[in-house]
């Protein structure tokens, strides 16, 4: 099912939310729809789709046992996507382009980074509020547990969504702009 949402229009909407309710303007099916498709056509160096999730389909709240009070407010909310990275996957990618990992660790975050971005706009575009997290270590055991994955998979980040009761707050500043971006020469 295609969104109508343009795609920048799609990625100037995403926002932080984090008033969230027990409840979704779209279908359990559709969440799951979203995380697979952007799976598959999120791009990974050399193709290594490096990046694991686990997708509840009910929201196991316990884990907020875990948490300072002040993440209490998302008990509130509807699901939670858990983002992880599988680092035996280098395994698929060609013994000739292992130096390339080796110099650039980093690179697993990118690919971690472009998923959580595109599934976190997407599911924004679809009307759900979300806001990235980062719990982990203190919650990387629990998960382990509750969800059996591997030992080896590393938790990189939880997406918290639902259904918005309030928010995003007022537009942030967008400062920095022409510092960030530089145009040098170029065509008419
Ligand atoms: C890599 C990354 C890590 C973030 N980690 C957290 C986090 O741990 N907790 C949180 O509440 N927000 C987190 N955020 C949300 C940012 O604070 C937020 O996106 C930023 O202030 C811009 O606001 P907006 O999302 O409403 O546009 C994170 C965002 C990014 C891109």
């Amino acid at each position: 099912m295609a969104s109508t949402t343009s795609f920048l229009n799609a990625v100037a909407i995403r926002r932080s939310v984090y008033n969230l309710k027990n409840s979704s303007p779209i279908s359990q099916a559709r969440i799951q729809e979203i995380v697979h498709e952007a799976v598959k056509y999120c791009p990974s160096a050399f193709n290594i789709r490096s990046t694991r999730f686990v997708t509840p389909t009910t929201f196991p709240k316990e884990v907020y046992d875990l948490l300072v009070p002040r993440i209490e407010l998302f008990r509130a909310a509807y699901g939670i996507v858990l983002f992880f990275d599988d680092p035996s996957t280098i395994s698929n990618v060609p013994l000739v382009f292992h130096p390339f990992f080796t110099q650039y660790p980093e690179i697993h975050d990118h690919a971690a980074g472009m998923l959580q971005f595109v599934v976190w706009t997407a599911l924004a575009a679809e009307g759900l509020g979300c806001n990235l997290q980062h719990y982990q270590p203190g919650i990387t055991p629990w998960v382990k547990e509750k969800f059996d994955v591997p030992e080896h998979w590393k938790l990189t980040a939880q997406l918290v969504f639902g259904e918005i009761v309030e928010g995003p707050g007022p537009e942030k500043e967008r400062t920095g702009l022409d510092e960030a971006v530089k145009v040098f020469g170029g065509k008419e």
